[in-house]
């Protein structure tokens, strides 16, 4: 039976850390959050965002563009928004329609404001271990596992997918922290058995419930990052699952994420967390 890691939890107490620093040292910080499109996922992700800022005590600026909205205009936008001495981040909700070069506008934003740390700048800091801002979700993973009393240096971690935005940072962030890190992907071969050499398993693949027991070491600590919609119809009921057969793992492992309620809230916790570092070096 593992342990099963709260991420509800740790999120608020994150979230409720960042409400009393603000609140304590009176501190002005504010968060501009650009949607482009109708995308129903998006419209979520950036509600829950806005509702965290509130919660935090964060103001946000939101900006809802059309579908069809120039490049030129939205970096005009964002020029705009990086002049501004009372926006301290800047966040761009992604995928952007086709049109769209995603670089083009994920590097206008300047460095200081890029909360998310998706620019190049950000990016190249943390993979040389300078400051700067790192992607939200794998810097909530590494909350998770301090938080959860999982030690990280010497371990052997496996880190499953390459994406930018997740696996590479977060291979890097493992790096920083001492751990053993290897990264699997879609052309890896034997990636079960390398999986199972992991003392700390982090699931960024992006397939429903792929990673079976198999995958996975006695006692691992399995960390599922992914999250994908079901039909509760077919599904007992469920709505979401993630890219490990939960019920078919757990019984392996030591401690675990599940979905929902496991790496999710820790995103927007580890962006209100941004947000506040940005304010403080305004
Ligand atoms: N789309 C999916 N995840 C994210 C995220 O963390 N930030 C932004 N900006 N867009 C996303």
């Amino acid at each position: 039976m593992a342990e099963i890691i709260d991420g509800k939890r740790i999120s608020r107490e994150i979230k409720d850390e960042v409400k009393a620093e603000i609140a304590r040292e009176g501190i002005s910080a504010s968060l501009a959050v650009i949607i482009v499109g109708e995308d129903p996922a998006s419209q979520v992700y950036v509600r829950n965002k806005k509702t965290a800022c509130e919660y935090c005590g964060i103001r946000s600026l939101s900006y809802e563009l059309k579908e069809d909205t120039p490049e030129e205009e939205l970096i005009g936008l964002i020029d705009k928004l990086n002049k501004d001495d009372t926006v301290d981040g800047i966040l761009v909700q992604l995928p952007l329609p086709e049109h769209i070069n995603e670089d083009n506008v994920i590097e206008a934003i300047d460095p200081a404001k890029d909360v998310d740390g998706f620019s190049r700048r950000s990016v190249g800091a943390l993979s040389i271990g300078s400051r700067g801002f790192v992607s939200c979700t794998p810097a909530g993973v590494i909350e998770l596992l301090k938080r959860s009393g999982v030690e990280i240096a010497g371990k052997e971690c496996v880190v499953m997918g390459r994406s930018n935005i997740v696996g590479k940072p977060m291979a890097m962030l493992m790096l920083r922290e001492n751990a053993t890190v290897t990264v699997v992907h879609s052309r890896t071969r034997h990636i079960e058995d390398i999986c199972r050499r992991a003392d700390i398993l982090i699931v960024a693949i992006g397939k429903p419930e792929m990673i079976t027991h198999d995958y996975v070491k006695d006692q691992a600590v399995v960390i599922d990052v992914g999250i994908h919609r079901l039909d509760p119809e077919t599904n007992g009921g469920r709505k979401l699952c993630g890219d490990v057969d939960y019920a078919d793992v757990e019984p392996v492992a030591s401690l675990i994420t599940p979905v929902p309620g496991g790496v999710g809230p820790m995103t927007i916790a580890m962006l209100m967390k941004n947000v506040l570092t940005a304010a403080r070096n305004r």
